[in-house]
């Protein structure tokens, strides 16, 4: 069930705990959500270098931390810190109602 552009809601905001990671999978993709300092991201929960789960991996300032080779990825950029080549894929999303809803782009 999708509103008018496409956002389907997925789970409440208070689910997120401050500084934590909740994995679920949506449509077949692992969607990933983090509160860091205060602000919400909802990003692909596969490493664009490697394809390892970001959830099993660490969140340090405003970086997400890959597990498997401790790659550093900016929440804010997507970007890796070392070679901005390496993007980590990120969803739109809103907070409506108190739920969070994204917007599951198109195959990748
Ligand atoms: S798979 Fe993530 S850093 Fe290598």
């Amino acid at each position: 069930m999708s509103d008018s552009e496409g956002y389907i809601p997925l789970i409440d905001e208070e689910e997120l705990e401050e500084g934590k990671m909740k994995a679920i999978r949506v449509e077949g993709k692992p969607v990933l959500f983090i509160k860091q300092n205060g602000k919400i991201y909802v990003i692909d929960d596969r490493c664009p270098h490697m394809g390892c789960k970001f959830s099993g991996g660490s969140l340090d300032g405003n970086a997400i931390i890959c597990p498997c080779h401790e790659w550093r990825f900016s929440l804010e950029s997507g970007e890796y810190e070392e070679d901005s080549n390496y993007v980590l894929i990120t969803y739109p999303f809103k907070v409506v109602g108190g739920k969070i809803w994204i917007k599951l782009e198109e195959d990748f």
